[in-house]
C-alpha cells in the first residue's frame, strides 16, 4: 500500500506556480489576484478560506479577502460579486459554499463572471467541462486527476466507481474519469443515496471516488484487494483528546481499508491540500486568460 501525499503533491504543484509569479514579476507583469467571499463564521469555512489565502500569499498570489455577516442581503452580495467581476485587478473569485438559508446559492453561483469563476461552478463552465473543451475544472476533482497524474496511477480501462454526485465532486469526478484522456480512460459507474447493491458495485472497483460525507462509510468489505482508493470526505468528529474538541476524518474507514489497497489518500493531507493546488492553478491560468484543458 502506498499512500497518496497530497501535501507533498500540493508543495510541488505551488512551488511550479512560485517560479511562473517570479518569472511574472521579472517581466513587470501582474501577478494572479485572487478575491475569496465568506459569508457568516461556519468554522469549516472559515478555515478552507484561510489556507486558501494563506496558500496565495506563500507563492506570491495576491488575494483579497471579503467578510460578509450572515444576514447580509442577497442583493448586496450579489452587488460586491459584480464589483469584483467589473474591477480588472481580480483573476479569480470564488465563493465559499455553503451560504445562508436565505441566499440562493444558483443565483450567487451564475453572477460571477465566467472567466473568473476558478471553482468551476458557473454552468458555462460546468458546459465545457461536458464538452471536453478548455475551461475550469471544479477543483477538487481537478485536485484528484493532478494526484493521478502525479503518481502515475493506471486509469485506462479501470473500472471507477465515484460515491457521491454533487455539482462540486462526484459528478465531475465521473466525467474527468470517463474522458478520452491521461488520466481517464475509466468506466466509470457514478453511485447515490438511491444505488442499490452499493457494497456488489465497490467491489467490483479499481479504483473508488469517496464523496458522500459520511465518516467511515467505506468499509474493508466494500474493498478489492488492490484497489486505489481516493477519500474526498471531510468530516468533524468529537474528539476530547484534541485540543479544538474534534478530529478529521474521512468517507473511508482508513485503518481498516488502508491494508488492502494499492494506494489511498488520506484524511488530512491527501485531496484536501490537491483542492487548493487546483484552485491556485485555476487562478493563474485566470490571470493569463487561459483555461485548463483536460484533453
Ligand atoms: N477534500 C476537499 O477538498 C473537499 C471538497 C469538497 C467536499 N469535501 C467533502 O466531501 C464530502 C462530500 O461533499 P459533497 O459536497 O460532494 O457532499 P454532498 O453535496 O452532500 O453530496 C453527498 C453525496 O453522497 C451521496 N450519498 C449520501 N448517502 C449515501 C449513501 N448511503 N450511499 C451512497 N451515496 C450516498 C448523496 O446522494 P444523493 O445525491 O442521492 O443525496 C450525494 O450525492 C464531504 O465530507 C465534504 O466535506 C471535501
Amino acid at each position: 500500500m502506498q499512500i497518496l501525499d497530497g501535501k507533498l503533491v500540493s508543495a510541488a504543484v505551488k512551488a511550479q506556480l512560485a517560479d511562473k509569479v517570479t518569472e511574472l514579476k521579472a517581466l513587470g507583469e501582474k501577478v494572479p489576484h485572487l478575491a475569496a467571499i465568506l459569508v457568516g463564521n461556519n468554522p469549516a469555512s472559515e478555515t478552507y478560506v484561510a489556507s486558501k489565502v494563506k496558500s496565495c500569499a506563500e507563492i506570491g498570489f495576491h488575494s483579497t479577502l471579503l467578510r460578509f455577516d450572515a444576514k447580509i442581503s442577497e442583493k448586496h452580495l450579489l452587488d460586491n460579486i459584480t464589483l469584483l467581476n467589473e474591477n480588472a485587478d481580480i483573476d479569480g473569485i470564488l465563493v465559499q459554499l455553503p451560504l445562508p438559508k436565505h441566499i440562493n446559492e444558483e443565483l450567487v453561483i451564475n453572477t460571477i463572471d465566467p472567466s473568473k469563476d476558478v471553482d468551476g461552478f458557473h454552468p458555462m463552465n460546468v458546459g465545457k467541462m461536458v464538452a471536453g473543451l478548455p475551461t475550469y475544472i471544479p477543483a477538487t476533482p481537478y485536485g484528484i486527476m493532478l494526484m493521478l497524474e502525479h503518481y502515475n496511477i493506471p486509469t485506462k480501462g479501470k473500472h471507477a466507481v465515484v460515491i457521491g454526485r454533487s455539482h462540486i465532486v462526484g459528478t465531475p469526478m465521473s466525467i474527468l474519469l470517463s474522458r478520452n484522456a491521461n488520466p481517464g480512460n475509466c468506466t466509470v459507474t457514478l453511485t447515490h443515496s438511491q444505488t442499490a447493491n452499493l457494497k456488489e458495485i465497490c467491489l467490483q472497483a479499481d479504483i473508488i471516488v469517496a464523496a458522500i460525507g459520511r465518516p467511515n462509510f467505506v468499509t474493508a468489505d466494500m474493498v478489492k484487494e488492490g484497489a486505489v482508493v481516493i477519500d474526498v470526505g471531510i468530516n468533524r468528529i468529537e474528539d476530547a483528546s484534541k485540543k479544538s474538541g474534534f478530529r478529521l476524518v474521512g468517507d473511508v474507514d482508513y485503518n481498516a481499508v488502508a491494508p488492502k489497497t494499492s494506494f489511498i489518500t488520506p484524511v488530512p493531507g491527501g485531496v484536501g491540500p490537491m483542492t487548493i493546488a487546483a484552485l491556485l492553478k485555476n487562478t493563474y491560468h485566470a490571470s493569463l486568460g487561459q483555461k485548463v484543458n483536460m484533453n
